[in-house]
C-alpha cells in the first residue's frame, strides 16, 4: 500500500542579513494603539468619520471585520479610513475576532456609550501575560453599569434598563490604558460628569479624547491623570488624522543606533519618545531634532548598558522593552532592565541568547552584560514587539537571522521590511516548509 504524500505546509519567515550600514529617511506610520481605539471610537458616532494616517496592520484589518460584523460601513483609500456607524445593528461581538486582539476589548465601552448594551467575548491578543480586565469592569460599573461574565462572554447592560449611562466616579488602581479609553469612550455618551481617576496618560488617551472632542465630546485633562467628561447626548462626524506611532519610531532609531548609521524617523512627537531618548543619551547614542518632527540618530562605534525600567508613560514604554534590550546585548558593560507591566513579556531573552548574547533571567528583570558581537541565528518572534527586537538584532549580528513568527510582527509593523530595505538593510520574506514537530511514522511498505 502507497502512502499518499501531501505537500508539505509552510510559513514565512524574515532572513535577515546583518552588517549592513543603513542611511537615509524613513516615513513613521500612523500609531497603531491610536488606530484601533479610534476605530473602536467611531462607534460612539451615527455619522461616518474619516481617519486620515491610519496604517496598514493586520490588527486593523481584524478591527475592520469586527467593525463589519457589527454593521458598520468600513471603506479605506490609502490610508484614509471612513466609518459609517449609523448601520450599527448589534452590541454582540463575535468571538472569532475579538480572540485574534486585545484591541478588540475596547469596543465595550463605545458600544455601552452608544446602544446600553455590550456583549463581547473577554479578549485574547499577544501571550504577554496573564492581562485581566477588572479595571475596565469597575470603571464601567462606576457609570451604571450591570456587568457580569457568562460562557466567556462579558455582558455590559446599563443598570434598571435605561438606554444611557450616568456620569461617576472612576478611580483606576492601575492606569490602565484600555480601561481608561473604554471608560473615557462610555462616559462620553452618559448623562452627566464622569471623572477618571489615577488615568493613563499614554500619547495614545489624548489622541482618543481629541478624536472624542472632534466629534463633539466635552473631555477635560486628557494626558494628566484626571480626566473629566462631561456626556452629551450625541455626537458627529470629523476628519481626523492619527498620531505618528512612537513604538515604530523608536524601533527604527535602534536600529539606526545598533548598526552605528545615520538615519532620520519622520514625521514623528518627539515628546512622546521622551523616555526612549533619554535613555539612548545615557547610554552615550545621540539623537538630534532635524527640525519639529523629524529625529536624526548620530552613529557612535561604542555605547554604555543602562537600567531601564517598564513603567505607565510618561515612564519607559513597556512596548520598546524588547527592541532596547537588542541594542544593550551589544554594549559596553551590563545592564539591568526591569518589566514591570507585563509577567510573560521577557520571552525574547532565550532568542537573543541563540544569537549569542549574553542576558541571564530572574524573574521579571534581565540582566544583560554586553558582548562584542551577535551571530545570526534561526529565532521565533514570541510576540509583537519582540519580533522588532529580533530584526533589529538581525541588524548587527554576523551572518543570516531567520526569523519566524511573522504573524505577531504583520500585526503591528506596517511594511517593516519594505521600509528597512529603504534604509539599505538586506532583508527578504520568504517561504519554508513548516517542520512537523511529531512526524507521521512512514508506513511500512
Ligand atoms: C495597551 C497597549 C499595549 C501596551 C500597554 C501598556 C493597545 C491596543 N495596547 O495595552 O501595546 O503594552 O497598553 O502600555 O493599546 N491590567 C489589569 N486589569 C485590567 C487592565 C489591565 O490588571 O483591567 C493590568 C495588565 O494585566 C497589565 C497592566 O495592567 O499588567 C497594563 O495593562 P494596560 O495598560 O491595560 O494595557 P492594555 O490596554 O492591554
Amino acid at each position: 500500500m502507497s502512502k499518499t504524500v501531501n505537500s508539505p505546509e509552510q510559513t514565512p519567515v524574515l532572513r535577515v542579513w546583518g552588517g549592513q550600514k543603513l542611511s537615509g529617511e524613513v516615513v513613521i506610520s500612523g500609531a497603531k494603539n491610536s488606530a484601533l481605539v479610534l476605530m473602536a471610537g467611531s462607534l460612539l458616532c451615527s455619522e461616518a468619520c474619516r481617519i486620515s494616517n491610519m496604517p496598514g496592520l493586520a490588527d486593523v484589518k481584524t478591527m475592520t471585520k469586527l467593525l463589519s460584523a457589527l454593521g458598520l460601513t468600513v471603506k479605506r483609500d490609502h490610508d484614509v479610513m471612513e466609518i459609517d456607524a449609523s448601520g450599527l445593528n448589534t452590541s454582540e461581538a463575535p468571538y472569532e475576532l475579538v480572540s485574534k486582539m486585545r484591541a478588540s476589548f475596547f469596543i465595550v465601552g463605545a458600544l455601552l456609550g452608544r446602544t446600553g448594551i455590550a456583549r463581547v467575548p473577554l479578549p485574547g491578543g499577544c501571550s504577554i501575560g496573564d492581562r485581566p480586565v477588572d479595571i475596565h469592569v469597575r470603571g464601567l460599573q462606576a457609570l451604571g453599569a450591570d456587568v457580569h461574565v457568562e460562557h466567556g462572554v462579558l455582558h455590559a447592560y446599563v443598570r434598571g434598563g435605561k438606554k444611557r449611562l450616568q456620569g461617576g466616579h472612576a478611580y483606576l488602581d492601575f492606569p490602565s490604558v484600555g480601561a481608561t479609553e473604554n471608560i473615557l469612550m462610555a462616559a462620553t455618551l452618559a448623562e452627566g460628569e464622569t471623572i477618571i481617576e489615577n488615568a493613563a496618560r499614554e500619547p495614545e488617551i489624548v489622541d482618543l479624547a481629541n478624536f472624542c472632542i472632534a466629534m463633539g465630546a466635552k473631555i477635560q485633562g486628557a494626558g494628566t491623570d484626571k480626566i473629566v467628561i462631561q456626556g452629551v447626548e450625541r455626537l458627529h462626524s470629523c476628519d481626523y488624522s492619527v498620531i505618528p506611532d512612537r513604538i515604530e519610531a523608536a524601533s527604527f532609531l535602534l536600529a539606526g543606533a545598533i548598526t552605528r548609521s545615520e538615519i532620520t524617523v519622520a514625521a514623528v512627537c518627539p515628546e512622546h519618545l521622551t523616555p526612549v531618548l533619554a535613555k539612548l543619551a545615557e547610554s552615550g547614542i545621540t539623537v538630534v531634532a532635524d527640525g519639529p518632527n523629524r529625529l536624526r540618530v548620530i552613529p557612535t562605534e561604542t555605547y554604555r548598558g543602562v537600567d531601564i525600567e517598564t513603567l505607565p508613560h510618561p515612564g519607559f514604554p513597556t512596548d520598546v522593552q524588547s527592541p532596547f534590550m537588542s541594542l544593550l546585548t551589544l554594549a559596553e558593560g551590563s545592564s539591568v532592565i526591569t518589566e514591570k507591566l507585563f509577567e510573560n513579556r521577557l520571552q525574547h531573552v532565550a532568542e537573543l541568547n541563540r544569537m549569542g548574547a549574553d542576558i541571564r533571567l530572574k524573574g521579571s528583570v534581565a540582566i544583560v552584560n554586553g558582548v562584542a558581537r551577535l551571530s545570526g541565528a534561526p529565532v521565533m518572534a514570541t510576540d509583537l514587539r519582540a519580533s522588532a527586537a529580533l530584526v533589529i538584532a538581525g541588524l548587527a549580528a554576523d551572518g543570516e537571522t531567520v526569523i519566524s513568527g511573522l504573524h505577531h510582527m504583520d500585526r503591528g509593523y506596517s511594511d517593516l521590511e519594505g521600509k528597512m530595505r529603504g534604509l539599505g538593510a538586506k532583508l527578504e520574506r520568504t517561504m519554508v516548509d513548516v517542520v512537523s514537530e511529531n512526524p507521521e511514522p512512514a508506513t511500512a511498505q
